[in-house]
């Protein structure tokens, strides 16, 4: 079949955005992508989520080896580019454990089509990397943080670490990198206690906070329905304190629906992805650390990219594997459905 120059699915989709997963190593273990502390198992048995018996295995990390190079995923963003990607967001596990990452930017950035660089980090080590980061080309930033209490925090990420994400808010803001993005996933009897709190952090410091609905994406497959805080209790929670303002947005493909303060000052995002799907104008596909493609988050198949990278194929090839497989994107998620099947791998393996 002959396709346009574009990555079209069969749902007439174009696909403008490719986010690609660095590593799928981290230095947290929040409770929603990898809930290997006793915290997070304590709270999960306790109300009866589906957990093995035994404490899962640590996580085993892919060898080196299997990781895509630097030279291999800026291969892949070219191909990507000539067929109309233009945005790249890099994700983990942590992407700022990945050596060197600030190359990798620079190598992107200078990709002809490529107009939108952006990165999702936890932001621990982002204070050393910062700098060097927005100099390479790194346009925007989006930040885990989910508790602004320094216990709840350590309870949620494995790590005591708020100081360390503060700060690189701060810096992130100082660099430019506006409006910079803060994700928090609210799980209910664990974070939901903090909404107003979060809220009133993203007037105060002028950021962008995203309350995130808690997805079955998580390492121990313990997401229960009765865990999701959704978008809408969470937006009454703090609209019975804000007088917040809707803001109309052009880009049909934006996952969050936005509020502003009527002040000038900070914004929330409500992502709903649970109980408002936003799949009919997605335009992303995934690629993974190990050069799997994953034409949504919760492909129960994944594509192997990187055969092909390492066995000569040339552009073309690579071009004609990107369409067929596109095509077959699936419509959308079916959590909440019977026949829902959550992917085997956790998020910190797909990126955020
Ligand atoms: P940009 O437009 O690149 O700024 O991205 P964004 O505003 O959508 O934000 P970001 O990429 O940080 O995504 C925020 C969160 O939304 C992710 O961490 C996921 O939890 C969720 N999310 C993003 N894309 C998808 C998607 O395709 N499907 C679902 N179900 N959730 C998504
Ligand atoms: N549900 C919703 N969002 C998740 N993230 C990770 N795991 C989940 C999940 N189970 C999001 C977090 C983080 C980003 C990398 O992915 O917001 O910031
Ligand atoms: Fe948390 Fe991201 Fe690490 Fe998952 S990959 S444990 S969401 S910081």
């Amino acid at each position: 079949m002959i396709r346009p120059n574009l990555l079209v699915d069969s749902h007439g989709r174009v696909l403008r955005d490719l986010r690609i997963s660095i590593t799928d190593r981290c230095n947290f273990r929040c409770m929603y992508c990898l809930p290997e502390t006793e915290a997070a198992q304590n709270f999960y048995r306790g109300r009866w989520a589906n957990l093995p018996d035994s404490n899962p295995i640590a996580h085993q990390w892919q060898p080196k080896s299997a990781i895509l190079t630097f030279e291999e995923i800026e291969r892949v963003v070219r191909v990507a580019a000539s067929l109309g990607i233009q945005k790249i967001r890099l994700t983990g596990g942590e992407p700022l454990l990945r050596r060197n990452v600030e190359e990798l930017v620079a190598g992107i950035a200078k990709i002809s089509g490529i107009t939108d660089l952006a990165m999702t980090t936890n932001g621990f080590l982002f204070p050393q990397k910062g700098a060097a980061l927005r100099d390479a080309g790194l346009k925007r930033i989006s930040f885990s943080l989910d508790s602004l209490d320094r216990a709840n925090f350590q309870k949620m990420t494995g790590r005591d670490g708020l100081a360390e994400v503060l700060e690189s808010i701060r810096l992130a803001q100082e660099l430019g990198m506006n409006p910079v993005k803060v994700n928090a996933v609210i799980i209910r009897g664990i974070n939901d206690q903090e909404i107003e709190t979060l809220a009133e952090f993203a007037r105060e410091k002028n950021v962008s906070m995203r309350f995130i609905e808690f997805m079955p994406l998580d390492s121990a497959h313990a997401w229960k329905n009765e865990f999701v805080m959704r978008g809408h209790e969470i937006l009454a929670r703090v609209q019975s304190r804000y007088k917040l303002q809707s803001v109309t947005s052009n880009n049909l493909s934006e996952t969050a629906k936005r509020w502003s303060f009527g002040e000038g000052q900070g914004e929330l995002g409500l992502i709903s992805p649970v109980s408002e799907p936003f799949c009919g104008h997605c335009n992303r596909i995934r690629l993974t650390a190990d050069g799997k493609i994953r034409t949504c988050l919760f492909s129960v198949t994944e594509h192997d990219l990187r055969s092909k990278l390492r066995s000569d194929a040339s552009d073309e090839e690579l071009i004609a594997y990107l369409q067929s497989v596109v095509w077959q994107k699936e419509d959308r998620h079916h959590i909440g459905e019977p026949e829902f099947v959550a992917p085997e791998r956790s998020m910190s393996c797909i990126g955020g």
